[in-house]
């Protein structure tokens, strides 16, 4: 196992009726910008309940934070948090909100434009309190220090992280779950099931505690992300999903071990280029990267093979074929076409994917830095 540091100071709070706990997680001298999307939380009570909650605070609101955020929509969040002197953010929303809120935190102390912050790697030195209200499980954003953030009028999408946005109180509340489409539901599913794979399915270090912690992971979400569809109103199934989503994404698995993430930066560019879901970017890329890659991940599929889909009587090889075929089929289950066919896409627009990888200069992903954009070609070419 490599040497590792792990520091995660999110303070979970988890269950049913928790959101009325948020008043009291913030302290009431504060001004807070409440951060929210395109009004879901207006639908389903959430908002109310937070409103409720936090009656003797001074609350400024922000909405419209969209999906895959815009560096375009929260430059408007950053003007009004500092002229109305915020001081504490609350996000109430999904990965997007939240990741919106990480960026105004850290863009309303920075001095100059904060798409620096994601473009130039400028160093956040400071950042404003920020906590959460989940709304969709699925990113880990919650409790982690990352943010994934696009710029509409260039198509990009870049991620910045910083120890000083990890939200400070994350309320986890599998119920406000239930009204979310299908199609989410299956969206969380499949990120929450990549981010463990991007953090085990790389090569052995002897490191049996994140793998089994991993494994767990895995078999949870094969096993009860089908049931959030077919049996939609089970609280306990949702609030499966929803602490696997955290716990997939909150730094634990990954401590001490190699990890992958090209999946991630490939689908990244799907994205930012043709608005796909996250999820279904990463439903796209994954079976054929493990595919191409299968060779120097082989010890690592044939364990997943073996543990998590219970493949037993079979040759290595055969284990690795079965394997992949599993996750893509579970995909599908879950309603998460994986060709870009499947999203309309045609293959003649992999030489645009390839364009912005080289733009990004990606040119060393995955856990053996051997992943460049030609690689990501073929591996873009089999997902079509
Ligand atoms: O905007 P509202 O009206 O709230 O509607 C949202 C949105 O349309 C809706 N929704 C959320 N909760 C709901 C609900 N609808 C009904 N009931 C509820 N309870 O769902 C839609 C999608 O929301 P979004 O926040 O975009 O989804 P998700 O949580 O999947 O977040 C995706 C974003 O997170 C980034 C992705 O790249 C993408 O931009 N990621 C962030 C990561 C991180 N910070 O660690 C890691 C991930 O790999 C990912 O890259
Ligand atoms: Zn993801």
């Amino acid at each position: 196992m490599h040497n590792f540091t792990f520091s995660n100071p999110t303070k979970i709070v988890f269950g049913d009726g928790q959101i009325a706990t948020i008043g009291r997680e913030i302290d009431n001298q504060h001004h807070v910008l409440l951060m929210y999307g395109g009004g879901s939380i207006k639908k389903n009570g959430v908002y109310q309940q937070v409103i409720d909650s936090l009656k003797e605070h001074k609350i400024t609101e922000f909405s419209g934070v969209e999906p895959n955020p815009s560096i375009e929509t929260l430059s408007k969040a950053i003007t009004l948090a500092k002229q109305e002197n915020i001081d504490y953010i609350l996000a109430v929303g999904g990965g997007s909100v939240i990741d919106g809120a990480k960026l105004v935190a850290a863009g309303v102390k920075y001095e100059g434009d904060a798409w620096d912050i994601l473009a130039k790697g400028a160093k956040v030195r400071s950042a404003l309190p920020l906590s959460c209200i989940l709304t969709l499980p699925a990113t880990g954003t919650e409790s982690n220090g990352n943010s994934v953030i696009t710029k509409r009028s260039t198509q990009e999408k870049l991620p910045f992280s910083s120890p000083l946005v990890y939200p400070r109180v994350a309320v986890l509340d599998p119920s406000v779950t239930f009204s979310l489409p299908e199609r989410q539901v299956a969206n969380g599913v499949v990120d929450a099931f990549v981010h463990t794979m991007e953090q085990y399915l790389t090569y052995d270090v002897n490191a049996p505690v994140q793998d089994r912690f991993a494994e767990g992971l895995l078999s949870t979400l094969i096993e009860e992300g089908p049931k959030a569809l077919s049996d939609p109103s089970n609280y306990d199934v949702r609030a499966n999903i929803m602490w696997a989503a955290t716990m997939a994404l909150n730094g634990l698995i990954g401590v001490g071990v190699p990890q992958d993430w090209a999946t991630h930066a490939i689908g990244h560019e799907i994205t930012a280029l043709h608005g796909l879901d996250h999820a279904q970017t990463l439903a796209i890329v994954l079976p054929s990267l493990m595919q191409h890659k299968r060779d120097k991940k082989a010890a690592k599929l044939v364990q997943y093979g073996r543990r998590v889909w219970g493949i037993e009587s079979a040759s290595d090889e055969e284990v690795i074929d079965q394997a992949i075929t599993k996750t893509a089929a579970f995909f599908e289950q879950m309603g998460v076409p994986t060709k870009l066919s499947g999203y309309g896409i045609a293959a003649d627009a992999i030489d645009g994917l390839v364009a912005q990888m080289e733009k990004h200069k990606l040119h060393a992903i995955g856990e053996h830095k051997d992943i460049n954009p030609e690689v990501a070609r073929k591996i873009l070419e089999d997902a079509a």
